[in-house]
């Protein structure tokens, strides 16, 4: 454990607790949910060519939505009022899905480039998730650690769905190039 003796002067005097940087941050998920459900896995679903791949979404939008009302229990255990503030690298990672749709027509390697695009954004989730249950397990709101882990397990188990069908697509899409050529 680093000695607490080295902690800065600066940092002694701040204001900020704990507290006050847990509610940020679980702001900032309640905002990154909220537009996927509203914004991103919508257009995610009717963009993609493969049916598995459209049914992962529709399915991870239904969990999303449940996700929600997660964050929403937890403001109870901060101060009861559940609000969000707009997280910016949720937003470019979204704008990284959207520039896929723009640039690619229908078909398996459009596919394979959103499955790339929304991963990326399964794993910051995993890892803000992650960070928010260590938080609330150190801060002792014991029932919020637990809808945290709740949440973050299923952005694994997500992930790896989308693992698993993308390389079902891989094969695919290689099929499809080699009939081209013969
Ligand atoms: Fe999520």
């Amino acid at each position: 454990m680093e000695r607490l003796s080295r902690v800065t002067r600066r940092e002694k005097s701040s204001k900020e607790t704990l507290d006050d940087i847990f509610d940020d941050l679980l702001k900032d998920i309640y905002w990154t949910e909220k537009h996927l459900a509203v914004k991103v896995l919508p257009k995610l679903a009717k963009a993609s060519f493969s049916e598995d791949l459209r049914n992962v979404f529709e399915r991870h939008l239904e969990e999303t939505k449940v996700q929600i009302n997660r964050i929403e229990e937890c403001f109870d255990f901060v101060d009861g009022k559940a609000s969000s503030r707009k997280c910016e690298v949720m937003k470019g990672l979204a704008k990284g899905c959207f520039e896929v749709i723009e640039k690619h027509g229908v078909g398996p390697v459009r596919d394979i480039l959103l499955i790339a695009a929304v991963q990326k954004i399964e794993h910051y989730e995993i890892s803000a998730y992650g960070t928010l249950q260590t938080m609330a397990t150190v801060l002792r709101k014991t029932e919020c650690a637990r809808l945290l882990e709740e949440t973050k397990d299923e952005e694994a188990a997500a992930d790896i769905k989308l693992t698993d069908l993308s390389a079902r697509i891989n094969h695919l899409a290689v099929e499809l190039i080699e009939e081209k050529f013969w």
